[in-house]
């Protein structure tokens, strides 16, 4: 499964590239808000810093919802650098303009995934990626980790290549349900990657290994 981390926070893209697992990055325009970062043009260089300090896919979502709007702004966004992943919804006109941009080799990630229905239309129109969103299905009490199982399961059928990226992952147990149900892909804020190394198992064996080699070496 590939880890990307779910934030346009720089120092946290920065830690969890240095941890050395990181694949990819994905944002949204409420995460691009929450960094203070605002008018397009510096919305396009914070993209392009991303891409600096990551190797992997870069996900940037369109703003515009009309067809027209979106296939301009994704290939504006595709254009500034081969990292970017087009994050587009799933609305009648995302995927149309899907359609389009996997028609261009640009590629997708289908955003705001809440159904099965949503994720074949998605992958249907050619999308690199679909997006689920567990934790804000858990918010309304269904199963946001069943639907990643579903979905996958439902593209091992055809053998469709899209990728399920579980989204909306809001603690490390989601991330290993979520491999466990076989997503290619979990974006996560950086907290929950980091509490896969939490165990107190761990903690207290490192520390009599430490007493010990202290006992026979100071
Ligand atoms: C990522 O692609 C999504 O935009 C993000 O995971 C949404 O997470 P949230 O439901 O915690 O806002």
């Amino acid at each position: 499964m590939k880890f990307f981390i779910d934030t346009a926070n720089l120092d946290q893209i920065r830690e969890a590239q240095d941890l050395g697992i990181l694949d990819g990055v994905t944002t949204n325009p409420s995460l691009m808000a929450k960094e203070g970062i605002k008018g397009d043009e510096n919305i396009l260089n914070h993209y392009k810093t991303i891409c600096k300090i990551v190797d992997g896919d870069v996900s940037a979502e369109v703003i515009a919802t009309d067809y027209d709007g979106m296939i301009k702004e994704g290939e504006e966004l595709a254009a500034l650098h081969e990292q970017i992943v087009v994050k587009v919804p799933v609305t009648k006109n995302g995927i149309k303009a899907i359609k389009y941009l996997s028609g261009k080799d640009i590629r997708t990630n289908c955003t705001l995934i809440f159904s099965q229905g949503q994720a074949l239309l998605a992958a249907k129109a050619g999308a690199t990626y679909v997006s689920p969103f567990i934790g804000r299905l858990d918010d309304t009490s269904t199963d946001g980790v069943d639907l990643i199982y579903k979905i996958v399961d439902m593209f091992n059928n055809y053998g469709i290549e899209t990728q399920v990226l579980a989204a909306s992952i809001r603690h490390t147990m989601h991330i290993i349900q979520c491999a466990d149900a076989g997503a290619d892909v979990a974006t996560c804020p950086l907290n929950a990657i980091l509490g896969l190394l939490n165990h107190p198992l761990t903690d207290k064996g490192l520390e009599q290994f430490m007493a010990d080699y202290n006992k026979l070496n100071s």
